[in-house]
């Protein structure tokens, strides 16, 4: 689908993108480089970083891949010093990485909880810490007058109750709170923006194969207010608003993307 924004709204901006080889990660960054980003993706599995790079090169884009897990410290530390060396600098963070399973929490392990909550919450906050030298106004290629962006990508499981996802409701919990206490510290210390964006069901994404299977998607759209599930296309969309000028005051929100079915119970 064509994008409403224009094709330099990023350009010569610098994104790193966690999870961003595949899903909605993958098209957050390809919108991103489509729109003039340079963009370096990080992920685990080599072989999906060099197809998602291969697909990213034969459309124009400047990527890079580069191996690593959240959870490892020293991974985010590396993944953050290749992006700069590469390109000079650091504009945009995305977190994109993700872990998910069905389980119900009579069956969910502790360390099951803990892993879901060590790669989207404490992995979120480790990207961050990581980057933030050099997302800062003033820090290693930026000029003086402004600060970069961080962006988190939540859910909106949490926002009532999930049944079978009390750790990945737990953990985006966490996101949105770091989402904000980040907007608060790091806006008013060093003119970083720091927003999120809580996708509803997406088509084609490995959390909608993963979690909902077709019949229960079918008996969704029975209540959903748009009836329709959304595109990975529509996440991008709201990704790109928000790291663009166009989002230049928002600070410290999580923008819902769900068509509006985190409001809506089933008829009855
Ligand atoms: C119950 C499970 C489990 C399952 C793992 N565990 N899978 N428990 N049901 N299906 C438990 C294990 O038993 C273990 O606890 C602990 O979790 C760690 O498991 P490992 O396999 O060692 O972990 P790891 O190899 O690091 O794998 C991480 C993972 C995995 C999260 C478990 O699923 C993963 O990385 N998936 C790929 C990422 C992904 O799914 N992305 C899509 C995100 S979608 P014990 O006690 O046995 O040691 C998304 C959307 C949310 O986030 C919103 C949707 C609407």
């Amino acid at each position: 689908m064509d994008s409403p924004f224009r094709a330099d709204v990023l350009k010569g901006k610098v994104a790193l993108l966690t999870g961003g080889g595949s899903g909605i990660g993958l098209e957050i960054t390809t919108q991103f480089g489509r729109h003039g980003a340079l963009v370096a993706i990080m992920g685990r599995r080599r072989h999906v970083l060099d197809s998602a790079v291969s697909a990213l090169r034969s459309q124009g884009v400047s990527a890079i891949g580069i191996e690593g897990d959240v959870r490892k410290k020293e991974d985010a530390i590396r993944a953050v010093e290749e992006t700069v060396k590469h390109f000079g600098k650091l504009d945009i963070l995305v977190n994109a990485a993700a872990g998910n399973f069905l389980a119900s929490a009579e069956d969910l392990s502790p360390n099951g909880f803990r892993t879901v909550l060590d790669i989207d919450s404490v992995g979120t906050f480790t990207m961050c810490h990581a980057a933030l030298k050099y997302l800062k106004q003033g820090g290693p290629g930026r000029d003086s007058s402004s600060g970069g962006l961080i962006l988190n990508i939540s859910a909106t499981l949490h926002y009532t109750a999930t049944w079978y996802q009390i750790h990945v409701s737990a953990a985006k919990a966490a996101v949105d709170s770091i989402t904000r206490s980040l907007a608060l510290e790091w806006g008013t210390d060093y003119d970083i923006r720091v927003n999120g964006v809580a996708p509803g069901p997406i088509e084609d994404t490995p959390g909608i194969s993963k979690l909902s299977p077709e019949e229960a998607q079918s008996k969704m759209k029975e209540y959903m207010p748009l009836f329709k599930l959304g595109e990975k296309w529509d996440i991008a969309m709201a990704a790109l608003y928000l790291a663009s000028n166009a989002g230049k005051y928002v600070n410290g929100t999580t923008m819902i993307v769900d068509g509006g079915l985190w409001l809506s119970h089933p008829r009855h």
